[in-house]
């Protein structure tokens, strides 16, 4: 019995030997290959390579200038300081805002400005949260700070399409005419804080989404 032990024991160390003995380079066989290997896709990509091929220049950007279809004019000034002189003459280009268009305005100010300003525009946004949040910079208060009820439209709605310092830009995230919508927002919020004309019907639906954003 020993010895056939010993016997077993070097046969199986042989075998480990030999199947060591070269490079082996095949997987052996997979059972459902489209299983065990899924084809890789990534969006464009044919598209993009079958352009190139062409020898046409394709980098997946819209021409600079492009407007989207029912999109208003893009804004004509620059990010920089004559430009942010300049949009002080820029006026908002949209009637005031109705009832629907405003409860739109109050979810995108929620969605991308909130955040940090408040949903009271208070500049006390949970990011912020009176210098505990993690986010340093005080956000300007929009319906109290000078700054702000003193800003012209077109100012207001050049910081939000560049940026203001600490504060980055929004043109990405917001088209020309929600910005736009916005500083009407932000207007309406000054006018009631200050007690003029409050818009009962309207505040009770944007607390609505306000409680709806809050719970997620
Ligand atoms: C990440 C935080 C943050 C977010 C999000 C944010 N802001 Fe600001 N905002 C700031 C800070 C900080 C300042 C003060 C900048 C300064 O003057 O140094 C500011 C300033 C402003 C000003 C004054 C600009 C000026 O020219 O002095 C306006 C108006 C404003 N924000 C509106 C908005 C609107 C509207 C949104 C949403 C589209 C928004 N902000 C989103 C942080 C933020």
């Amino acid at each position: 019995m020993k010895r056939f032990l010993i016997i077993a024991g070097f046969a199986a160390a042989g075998i480990v030997m030999v199947s060591c003995n070269k490079v082996r380079r095949s997987p052996g066989s997979a059972y459902m290959p489209d299983m065990a290997y899924s084809v890789a896709y990534e969006t464009y990509a044919p598209a993009a390579e079958r352009l190139k091929q062409s020898g046409a220049q394709y980098n997946g950007q819209p021409v600079p200038g492009t407007i989207a279809r029912g999109e208003m004019a893009p804004y004509k000034y620059k990010n920089d300081s004559a430009g942010y002189v300049n949009s002080a003459g820029v006026v908002n280009p949209l009637p005031a805002l109705d009832a629907n268009q405003y409860l739109e305005a109050a979810r995108l100010y929620l969605i991308n400005c909130g955040i940090c300003h408040g949903a009271k525009l208070d500049g006390n946004g949970p990011l912020y949260n009176g210098g505990n949040g993690p986010f340093a910079a005080a956000p300007r208060n929009l319906v109290s700070d000078p700054v702000v009820t003193g800003m012209a439209d077109g100012t207001m709605f050049h910081s939000i399409t560049y940026g203001k310092n600490t504060m980055g830009s929004y043109a990405s995230q917001l088209t020309t005419s929600q910005r736009w919508m916005i500083v009407h927002y932000i207007r309406e919020k000054q006018k009631a804080a200050t007690g003029g004309a409050p818009k009962p019907a309207v505040d009770s639906a944007a607390k609505a989404v306000v409680d709806t954003v809050k719970k997620g």
